[in-house]
């Protein structure tokens, strides 16, 4: 284990028979359509290439880069986009692979803007889900594993950009961040 974690909360191997799972309920329902599989950069990568190699049907894959402001305390929040979609989303069939719904802030910008965009539908999977620190009005379709709440790095997601390498989910140290 890295050393600035205090413990392991999931394994390599809980995280790939759960992403499995969780892909194949996502693979049946959506069997006879084309989605476009958007990918939120960075903290997704690793959750959105296990994901997508156990769907069947044709895929396209697009990616969005975003951060927010203001979300939590401050209720004037906004989504900065930084990298947009290549592709039109009007008429599509969205999902939305993100790796942590916290707040709910980002999640709930996003699928509101595709919504207006003209996506027939957008579906959120998540990887992970601190539902105690839910503040906006929204909920994930799938998601892996409901978690506590705790600072969590590796498999995509970081802390000042480190650790995202990391092959399992662990508990960030509070030394690191406070
Ligand atoms: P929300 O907009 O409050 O739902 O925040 C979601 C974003 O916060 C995620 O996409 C992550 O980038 C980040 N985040 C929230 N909790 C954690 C964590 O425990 N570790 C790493 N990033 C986190
Ligand atoms: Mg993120």
């Amino acid at each position: 284990m890295h050393k600035d974690c205090e413990r392991i909360m999931l394994t390599e191997d809980q995280l790939r028979s759960r992403v499995k799972e969780v892909a194949l309920q996502v693979d049946k329902v959506y069997k006879d359509k084309c989605p476009l599989v958007v990918g939120i950069l960075k903290g997704s990568i690793i959750f959105y290439s296990d994901f997508i190699r156990f769907l069947t049907m044709p895929v396209e894959l697009d990616f969005m880069a975003v951060s927010s402001y203001g979300s939590g305390a401050v209720s004037s929040g906004k989504l900065n986009i930084k990298k947009d979609l290549d592709r039109d989303v009007k008429g599509r069939d969205v999902i939305i692979v993100e790796d942590i719904i916290d707040s709910g802030f980002t999640l709930a910008c996003l699928k509101d803007l595709l919504l207006k965009r003209g996506a027939a539908s957008v579906c959120i999977v998540t990887l992970l889900d601190k539902f105690e620190r839910r503040e906006y009005d929204i909920k994930s379709d799938y998601n892996c594993f409901l978690i506590e709440n705790e600072f969590v790095v590796g498999y995509g997601l970081d802390y000042n950009e480190q650790y995202r390498h990391l092959p399992y989910i662990g508990i960030l140290k509070r030394s690191v961040y406070e």
